[in-house]
């Protein structure tokens, strides 16, 4: 009896360990920029593919120019008296497909050296599907971006998929991919007042940050880019490893001048935009003939009526960025911080000496 509980723990240990272990694949963690030479280390040139969720789409972007093919995996009968385990290509609220999972990986990765990106709106769609990537992973040669919505955004309809659980549940079978981790949001008329908040920020640094060496991409809504830009590319200035990856619906009116800032500010090999074409060319005409970028990007950081400053307590953690830290505190405080370069405390160090102003923002708002 002893015997077998023993057995037991050694087999539980060590499935784990097994199920992880993954020989062939390969540049799944690339940047696309590095991967698709001919993007020219620019994001705007990389061509995706949206919601390839049929043979039909299939067929199309393996023969078309698309680089990236971004495709939502749900299971078949999801939600219904007939669910199955089987991981199907559509987006809820359909709950089916012609499309197998398995059959979109195993042709784009036979047939194409295009990358794939899997957008999850279901937990229990994850383990089934990354079991399909471990069980092809010899054929998979390209980037593999693993995408779902962890934490609430702006104006946000709905709740997350569950942070940690979606995490664990991908990287246990194989977490040699990129992340993809962002905001569920919503956009209506007279919401463009709406716009990331520092709060959402430290919210989804409390998952991503010990991600590390796993590369991680956020997407972020284009519309609120103007409002928002200066958090993102604080954001890029925490970790090499860190992208961010511009969207939008088609139908959210976006002020190109914000996409111009964040390109202006940020490192353009770690910005990549999944854009509409329509979207995608107003841009380059705009880079083109020089929108004037707009002024520093302290004028929209530095209000200090819009802080509200509390007491930090002692379980804060402090998230250091090339230009600034920032302050994420155990429940309900989060701060912000600029400092300068010389503020940085050597590896190791256990207390961070800050100078100048310090504003705490109260995540209640
Ligand atoms: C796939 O797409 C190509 C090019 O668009 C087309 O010629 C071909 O007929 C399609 N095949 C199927 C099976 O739909
Ligand atoms: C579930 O499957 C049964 C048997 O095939 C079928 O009669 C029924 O309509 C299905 N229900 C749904 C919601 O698809
Ligand atoms: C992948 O596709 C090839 C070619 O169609 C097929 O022979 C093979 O069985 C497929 N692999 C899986 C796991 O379905
Ligand atoms: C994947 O997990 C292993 C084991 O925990 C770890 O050593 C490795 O650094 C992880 N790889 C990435 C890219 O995070």
């Amino acid at each position: 009896m002893r015997v077998l509980r023993q057995l037991t723990v050694i087999l539980v240990l060590l499935v784990p360990l097994l199920i992880q272990k993954s020989e062939g694949a390969s540049h799944t963690m690339d940047n696309v920029l590095d991967f698709f030479p001919e993007s020219e280390g620019d994001g705007l040139n990389i061509i995706w593919a949206h919601g390839v969720n049929s043979h039909e789409d299939l067929n199309q972007s393996l023969h078309d120019d698309t680089m990236m093919l971004e495709t939502d995996i749900i299971l078949r009968g999801i939600g219904t008296e007939n669910q199955t385990d089987i991981p199907v290509n559509a987006h809820p609220p359909d709950t089916d497909s012609d499309l197998l999972t398995l059959d979109f990986i195993n042709k784009t990765t036979l047939t194409s050296g295009k990358g794939m990106k899997l957008d999850f709106k279901y937990l229990e769609a994850v383990g089934p599907t990354m079991e399909i990537v471990l069980d092809l992973d010899s054929q998979i040669n390209c980037p593999l971006w693993i995408n779902a919505d962890i934490v609430k955004g702006p104006n946000s309809p709905k709740d997350p998929i569950s942070p940690v659980e979606f995490i664990d549940t991908a990287n246990s079978y194989f977490n040699e991919t990129v992340l993809s981790l962002g905001f569920t949001t919503d956009w209506g008329v007279l919401k463009e007042e709406d716009m990331y908040t520092w709060t959402m920020i430290f919210d989804i640094l409390q998952y991503t940050y010990n991600l590390d060496p796993q590369p991680v991409t956020y997407p972020i809504r284009a519309i609120w880019c103007v409002r928002s830009w200066s958090k993102f590319t604080w954001l890029l200035g925490l970790r090499e490893s860190f992208s961010i990856t511009v969207w939008t619906a088609s139908t959210d009116p976006v002020d190109i001048q914000g996409l111009m800032s964040l390109r202006e500010h940020g490192d353009i090999k770690r910005i990549f935009y999944d854009l509409p074409t329509r979207m995608r060319d107003n841009f380059l005409q705009a880079i083109e003939t020089g929108v004037p970028a707009p002024d520093e990007k302290q004028t929209s950081l530095w209000n200090r009526e819009s802080w509200t400053s509390v007491s930090a307590g002692g379980k804060n953690l402090v998230f250091l960025s090339t230009e600034s830290a920032g302050i994420s505190g155990p429940s309900f405080r989060a701060g912000y911080i600029q400092s300068i370069e010389q503020h940085k405390p050597k590896r190791g160090a256990l207390t961070v000496t800050v100078q100048g102003i310090v504003q705490f923002v109260d995540r209640v708002r």
